[in-house]
């Protein structure tokens, strides 16, 4: 099944295949959100079913939770497992540092706590996500739904005094109604084109009240495994600075797609 799959889907499956070998038998695994991450959660699944690897897993989102459960992979809550070893999840965009905007798929908070409780994160993406600096992709900042125009409108003064070339901020919809996240808040997306200081950006940000958190991912994550449609993948490691160059054997796996319905 995986011979049928588009370019753009074998550079994600490529980069989640590869970053799940720094999965060990034993560890406690932050399992993303989003596209990419499903396929890391697919074939983490696989190494369960098939080759007995034992893991404990972190969901970051209900949807993952649901894909891990569906793919045989044991979940645990944070609380329980209190730190993780790894982290693996998607982005929206990485810059030369591996800082990060993520929060496009809604799940920033839980993404946030999560790699944060980890002792490494490993981004996977493919090509397009690079950036040399954030901003394109609109930053997701998760605010409650209480009083939530009112913390829009002091961002949008916050705003004003920061080195961001766009300034304008929308309520994230869904089907017409505020998106909700898993956490029941709302999100909204500020269109800041390029972030001069994304340090100061996120740290403004969170200092206005209503913000529960905002979606830069600042020297969390370690290593990003970029993957391509021809089964390449890039492994950059930002603490020891090398990249590394490999080609991934797509064979057709149809036991990913064992149990999953989406
Ligand atoms: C989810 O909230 C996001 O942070 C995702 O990690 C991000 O949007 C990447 O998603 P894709 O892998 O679907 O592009």
């Amino acid at each position: 099944m995986t011979a049928d799959l588009s370019p753009i889907d074998k550079a994600k499956f490529v980069a989640a295949k590869r970053a799940v070998d720094y999965v060990e038998d034993g560890m406690r695994v932050g399992l993303g959100t989003g596209s990419t991450a499903a396929w890391m959660v697919r074939c983490l699944g696989e190494m369960v079913r098939e080759d007995g690897i034992r893991v404990t897993g972190v969901a970051t989102s209900s949807r993952t939770a649901d894909l891990a459960r569906q793919v045989g992979v044991p979940i645990s809550t944070l609380d329980e497992v209190k730190w993780l070893d790894l982290t693996i999840d998607g982005a929206d965009e990485y810059d030369p540092r591996l800082n990060l905007i993520k929060g496009g798929g809604g799940a920033l908070l839980q993404e946030k706590i999560v790699a944060t409780a980890s002792d490494q994160m490993i981004v996977i993406a493919d090509a397009g996500k690079q950036v040399d600096t954030l901003g394109a992709f609109p930053l997701p900042v998760e605010v409650i739904p209480f009083g939530w125009q009112t913390s829009k409108a002091l961002i949008e003064e916050m705003l004003a005094n920061l080195e961001v070339t766009g300034r304008s901020v929308s309520l994230r919809l869904d089907n017409g109604a505020p998106y909700r996240t898993d956490e029941n808040n709302f999100i909204l997306d500020l269109h800041l084109r390029q972030i001069a200081d994304p340090h100061q950006v996120s740290m403004v940000l969170n200092q206005v009240p209503g913000v529960v958190e905002n979606g830069l991912f600042l020297d969390i994550c370690d290593i990003v495994v970029i993957g391509g449609g021809d089964g390449s993948v890039e492994v950059r490691d930002i603490n020891n600075g090398t990249v590394e160059h490999e080609q991934i054997d797509i064979v057709d796996t149809d036991n990913l797609f064992v149990d999953v319905q989406d």
